[in-house]
């Protein structure tokens, strides 16, 4: 489903050259749920980026569903982001401005994908708080106004960046039994997690130091 061929992604800081992922090769296939771990700086955050569209490597090939997205004019994959790859992040990135069911909506891009909030609401326990802004909800709550808002329109590929990181082991439980549910009801997920509850449902994991996969089982 995802494939990455020797990406190589660095980064520049005056004219100190960074490798922060060097020479990755990973398949994800349908229905894998992957789990990513290594120290800090060993680059798992820019590998989910890469993997989401929104990093372009320096070198190396990403396809998705065969196709080459770093190939892709802008439109295609911008539609490649909004259509396939549903992102979580730590830090929840809500649109603040906007209601919890207002931040969701945007992600729709089909009328029909509304059909989907009031049952992801309610399994979410978000169901009374969806004319709330952000700033009146509990971390954990906005942690699942924004999973919801990542898989509202079904994508096939689920970026999770730490997104148990700022949230209580309680909380954290609900969200990675949310993330469980759409692996078992066909999703394909690459998570970055420390939580060792994200072991227990993970079907794969990668180890990554200083750019490379240093083990994988
Ligand atoms: N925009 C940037 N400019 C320069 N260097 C960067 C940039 N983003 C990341 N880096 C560097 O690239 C390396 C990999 O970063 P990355 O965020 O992918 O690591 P990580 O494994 O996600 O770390 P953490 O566990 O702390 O989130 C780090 O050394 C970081 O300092
Ligand atoms: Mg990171």
């Amino acid at each position: 489903m995802l494939e990455l061929k020797n990406i190589t992604k660095l980064y520049h800081k005056g004219s100190v050259v960074f490798t922060a992922l060097d020479n990755i090769s990973l398949n994800v296939d349908k229905g894998d749920y992957l789990l990513v771990t290594g120290p800090s700086g060993a680059g798992k955050s820019t590998l989910l980026y890469v993997a989401g569209g929104m990093i372009h490597p320096d070198s190396g090939e990403m396809k998705y569903q065969g196709k080459n997205i770093y190939g892709l004019n802008n439109k295609a994959k911008n539609d490649y982001r909004r259509k396939h790859a549903g992102f979580v992040f730590q830090q929840f990135h809500l649109m603040p401005f906007l209601t919890v069911e207002e931040n969701i909506k945007m992600a729709c891009y089909e009328k029909s994908q509304h059909d989907y909030i009031d049952s992801y609401l309610e399994k979410c326990l978000l169901a009374p708080l969806r004319n709330k802004l952000p700033s009146e909800l509990s971390v954990g709550e906005k942690q699942r106004t924004a999973f919801v808002r990542a898989i509202i329109t079904r994508p096939g590929l689920l970026l999770a960046d730490e997104p148990t990181g700022n949230l209580d082991p309680a909380n954290s439980e609900i969200l990675m039994s949310l993330i469980g549910d759409f692996h078992r009801e066909g999703g394909t997920i690459l998570l970055v997690s420390h939580n060792p509850v994200a072991s227990g449902y993970a079907r794969r994991q990668i180890v990554l130091n200083e750019g490379k996969i240093v083990s994988e089982d």
